[in-house]
């Protein structure tokens, strides 16, 4: 499902407060060149803004900046992305107050998007309400060219969702906890692993599929639920197409790695960043092994590893350009001679920037 808006909010940006903003926007983003006519766009991605009410009409204010930054920014892109993916959490409890202002944040954007739900809109409800706004949790649109796929990636077993939980709330406040072991894993489960199954049959094996979801559909570290517990299942699924993509939200960082003919790219949150798993002294080393961490360098200012991403297609395959709000941008992109994604500058070890030391 999708929804196209039309805002009168870019005059004002055009003027003179719209300056800073076009500042921060790195040429790059400005300046693609396009291999392949048919794949000749663009399309943004913001996730993970977590917006939070107080009470009343008052919400958390950095998350509410957080989304509205991206939102505005990409308004300004020139050229214009063809559309947007929202990645998911975009409440924070699941309330329908939180629902109502992350969509009117969201309706100012200048493109039709798409949404993709996560464990915060869900467990509350269990999507209702979000369905009523965005529509179908799961479903699968073609675009010049490309196949592009959304999964509900953070169901999980039945019992837990509907026998454990005395109320509702409960239940959400469990399933949002980064490392609250009452939590349970995520899963895509059979009934849409059946209709993902039947949606592929029709598409021809050359044909690019780009996969979105929530959770990322590879195990890298279950404590926190950076988890797909049948992404296995999943990814069978993907392996006969030459050429696939998977992104996801949820992790609130960068990574990126390549699993049999599937890249797999995270993005970035608006609200906050997550610490890396590694950096955790209690847990093992747990991140995908293309993955070079974004180099924070105040881990106390949330703002440094937060942001929204450009994607761009033009080989069929994944480019994302993560613009970062107050940090150095990062470019990943599938390199065709090593076959997997790469970031385009630090990527080789010597040219690894080292983490500022904190003392
Ligand atoms: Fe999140
Ligand atoms: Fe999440």
């Amino acid at each position: 499902m999708c929804r196209c808006h039309v805002s009168t909010r870019r005059g004002f940006l055009k003027g003179a407060g719209a300056c800073a903003v076009v500042s921060t926007l790195p040429m790059s983003m400005v300046e693609l060149a396009f291999a392949d006519s048919r794949r000749n766009f663009t399309f943004a991605y913001i996730s993970d803004s977590h917006i939070q009410q107080i009470k009343g009409t008052q919400f958390v204010r950095n998350w509410d900046r957080g989304l509205i930054r991206a939102v505005a920014e990409t308004n300004l892109l020139d050229p214009k992305p063809d559309f947007v993916v929202f990645g998911g959490d975009l409440a924070q409890l699941g309330k329908k107050e939180e629902i109502d202002h992350g969509a009117a944040m969201l309706a100012k954007l200048d493109y039709k998007y798409h949404c993709v739900m996560g464990e915060h809109d869900y467990y509350l409800d269990l999507g209702e309400y979000w369905s009523k706004l965005f529509g179908p949790h799961y479903y699968s649109w073609d675009h010049k060219g490309v196949h592009f796929v959304t999964l509900n990636s953070i169901l999980t077993y039945e019992d837990w969702t509907h026998k454990r939980w005395p109320t509702a709330m409960q239940r959400m406040v469990e399933m949002a906890g980064l490392d609250n072991p009452n939590g349970s894993p995520f899963m895509v489960g059979e009934a849409q692993c059946d209709w993902l199954r039947k949606d592929l049959e029709n598409v021809p094996k050359d044909t690019p599929i780009v996969l979105f979801s929530h959770s990322p559909i590879q195990k890298i570290y279950k404590g926190w639920n950076f988890w797909t517990e049948d992404a296995e299942q999943v990814q069978a699924l993907l392996q006969p197409f030459d050429n696939v993509t998977v992104v996801y939200g949820h992790v609130h960082q960068i990574q990126y790695n390549q699993i049999g003919n599937i890249s797999f790219h995270a993005v970035m949150a608006t609200a906050w960043p997550w610490p890396y798993p590694q950096s955790y002294a209690q847990a093992e080393s747990h991140l995908p092994k293309l993955t070079v961490p974004m180099n924070r360098a105040d881990p106390f200012f949330e703002r440094d590893a937060t942001g929204w991403q450009l994607i761009d297609l033009d080989t069929g395959r994944v480019a994302m350009r993560y613009n970062l709000y107050n940090n150095t941008n990062r470019a990943v992109a599938f390199n065709p001679k090593t076959g997997q994604p790469e970031d385009t500058v630090f990527q080789a070890p010597q040219s690894r920037i080292d983490a500022q030391i904190h003392y």
